[in-house]
């Protein structure tokens, strides 16, 4: 192992609480707390979560790190600060943003993300810490390690895009929730949540995006006989955070206990957006896409199952259908 890991972590630690102080208990972070509250995160989920505010300065926290006696070119290998023009002074990564720190599995802090406080088109929403050999956005999962437990206890894993999503979740009473900070589902994200449980509920935006990558993440996941994996789509392009604002705590609770999607039927949903079946066109459009997953992915039962919907679906003859998926599984005999 890297000897300067070890001050990394440290480094990571004192930062991410000198971001939550500068947050709850200065003048500076009064107006990133308001905008806080206002989205209805409480000083307790703040504390939860370990927010932060990061000043909008050029040497906030690189002075701090400074009087405590980090070595200022380590810290700037672990993305905390950047270099000046190849020379020896430094300025802070993170300014004026909301700071979520992202930690390993075991807790510890290890990269963050800021958030700026007035969207605009100018700056990106997000900014992230660098990949280090210690923060690797492939495999890091916003939140495993508070869910963990809740993740055990309910046999189930709910898979989230963003920070504010995981903690509406956890406002909702759903805390085996976790982020891919708007990452594609990974190989390694499977194997880490594998050790916990083999039920992935991906519960990602309604919009296009999220369908997406809900597409992407079951097709990611679709060989391994061991995992369970079911899909919801929130309504009106709503992410979940979106949901808990408008509907409320127990309707989110609600949502992801009943509205799970298998494969085939998010696939049914997925390939009807934008079709009108009143219209022959887009019917034949829909029933052959529809036919040529049946057949390729379902199980006998499942077949049964699906023709039946596609038949209530598009109107069409149950018999007509059966008939075209048995010529479909014949020629890939
Ligand atoms: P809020 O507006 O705060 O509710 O954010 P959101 O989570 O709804 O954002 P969005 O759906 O656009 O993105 C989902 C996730 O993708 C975010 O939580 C981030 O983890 C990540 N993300 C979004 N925008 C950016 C960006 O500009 N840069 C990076 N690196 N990541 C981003
Ligand atoms: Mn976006
Ligand atoms: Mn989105
Ligand atoms: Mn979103
Ligand atoms: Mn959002």
């Amino acid at each position: 192992t890297n000897p300067s890991h070890h001050a990394w972590k440290k480094a990571h630690t004192f930062t991410a609480s000198y971001y939550h102080h500068l947050l709850l208990n200065t003048v500076e972070g009064e107006e990133a707390l308001a905008y806080l509250k206002a989205r209805g995160i409480t000083e307790e989920i703040i504390k939860k979560f370990q927010i932060g505010w990061s000043l909008p300065r050029w040497d906030g926290l690189t002075n701090v790190l400074k009087q405590r006696e980090f070595d200022l070119d380590n810290m700037e290998k672990c993305g905390l600060i950047i270099r000046k023009d190849q020379g020896d002074s430094f300025f802070d990564r993170f300014r004026g943003r909301i700071m979520f720190p992202i930690c390993d599995d075991k807790g510890q802090v290890i990269a963050f993300s800021g958030r700026i406080l007035h969207d605009s088109t100018e700056d990106a929403k997000y900014m992230n810490s660098p990949e280090t050999d210690l923060f690797k956005k492939n495999e890091v999962l916003y939140n495993l390690h508070q869910a963990r437990v809740a993740i055990r206890m309910k046999k189930q894993v709910v898979v989230a895009e963003g920070f504010m999503d995981i903690i509406a979740f956890h406002r909702a009473g759903v805390e085996n929730a976790v982020g891919t900070m708007g990452t594609a589902l990974t190989q390694q994200h499977v194997t880490h949540l594998k050790r916990l449980t083999n039920e992935l509920l991906f519960c990602f935006d309604g919009d296009k995006a999220g369908m997406e990558a809900a597409r992407k993440a079951l097709e990611a996941t679709q060989n391994d006989r061991q995992l369970k994996r079911s899909v919801i789509v929130l309504p009106d392009q709503a992410d979940p955070d979106d949901f808990l604002s408008v509907k409320g705590p127990e309707e989110l609770q609600q949502f992801v206990a009943e509205k799970g999607l298998s494969e085939m039927s998010f696939y049914m949903l997925y390939h009807r957006k934008g079709l009108n079946l009143k219209q022959d066109s887009d019917v034949l459009h829909y029933t052959n896409q529809l036919l040529e997953l049946i057949a390729k992915r379902a199980s006998p039962i499942e077949q049964s199952l699906y023709v039946k919907q596609l038949a209530e679906d598009t109107n069409l003859e149950l018999e007509v259908l059966q008939q075209q998926l048995r010529k479909l599984l014949a020629s890939r005999a």
